[in-house]
């Protein structure tokens, strides 16, 4: 018994790091998924990492979530195939990193339009869909705990992750009559392709960059992909059927405060 049988699950970002740990969990999971992220090679590199038996059960899919015929027609591909959608992971993001004195303003709008305007368009297709079923649903959005304090050198990439925390409650009260769920998750620094081009971006080695990255962590480790797939698991499942609205930390205790 999987934890998400019978649910049908849209991935976005599924092509690399995060996105890709979630869909193949999901998969392993009992769900049926559709791999979406505008990288269909990295897509099929996902569906690659899927155990053989559990293959059938997911589709790749070129999706841009900035551009809202994709994004619709991505959902509508999930109903037709599967009759319905269960579970939305709202998971594609960027960064831009670099001080806000020094931000092009073309790299702050290319950060909005993905990690704000995209959650939205997500979250705004799935909810149509969830509702025209009424069999309720899951929205899962990726923050940040960058959406939950400053960081320096994040400057567009914080406040998105900020923003996209109050749409969720927004989704969250706005769904409850259809029983729409709406949460979202905020790790920490996490083992990705995205990480390790921060840290080449500081001219560090790996080594280096965990050891910077993990001083303000007290379980002094980076995040593992699979650390952020469970909890999605988790919001993804009927396991968590009373929880809307939160903003979950899966951060090794950075934000329970300072370390001395
Ligand atoms: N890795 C971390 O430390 C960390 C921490 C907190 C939050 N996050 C968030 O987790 C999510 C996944 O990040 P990751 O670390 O796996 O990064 P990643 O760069 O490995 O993966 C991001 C994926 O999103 C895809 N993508 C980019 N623009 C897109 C678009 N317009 N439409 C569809 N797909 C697009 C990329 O092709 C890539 O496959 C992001 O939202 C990120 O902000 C990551």
């Amino acid at each position: 018994m999987g934890r998400l049988d019978g649910k049908v699950a849209l991935v976005t970002g599924g092509g690399s790091g995060l996105g890709r740990a979630i869909a193949v969990r999901y998969v392993a999971e009992g769900a049926r998924v559709l791999v979406t992220d505008v990288n269909l090679a990295g897509c099929e590199e996902t569906l690659a990492a899927m155990p053989e038996s559990f293959r059938s059960r997911a589709v790749a899919r070129r999706v841009d979530v900035s551009r809202e015929p994709e994004v619709e027609a991505a959902v509508a591909d999930a109903v037709e195939r599967w009759g319905g959608l269960d579970v939305m992971v709202a998971n594609a993001g960027i960064g831009a990193p670099g001080f806000l004195a020094d931000l092009p303003l073309e790299d702050w709008q290319r950060v909005l339009d993905v990690n704000l305007t995209g959650v939205f368009l997500c979250a705004r297709h799935a909810v149509r869909a969830m509702r025209e079923r009424d069999r309720g649903g899951s929205i899962v959005v990726m923050s940040s705990v960058a959406g939950l304090h400053g960081a320096a050198m994040l400057g567009a990439y914080g406040p998105t992750k900020a923003a996209v925390l109050q749409l969720v409650q927004t989704l969250a009260l706005e769904g409850a009559p259809s029983r729409i769920r709406a949460n979202a998750l905020c790790p920490v620094w996490t083992e990705s392709p995205m990480v390790d081009a921060f840290v080449q971006g500081l001219g560090m080695t790996r080594e280096q960059g965990e050891k910077v990255l993990t001083r303000d962590i007290p379980l002094r480790r980076l995040g593992k992909p699979d650390d952020v797939a469970w909890a999605a698991v988790y919001l993804g499942s009927d396991e968590s059927t009373f929880v809307t609205g939160v903003a979950l930390p899966i951060d090794g205790g950075h934000m329970a405060g300072r370390l001395p």
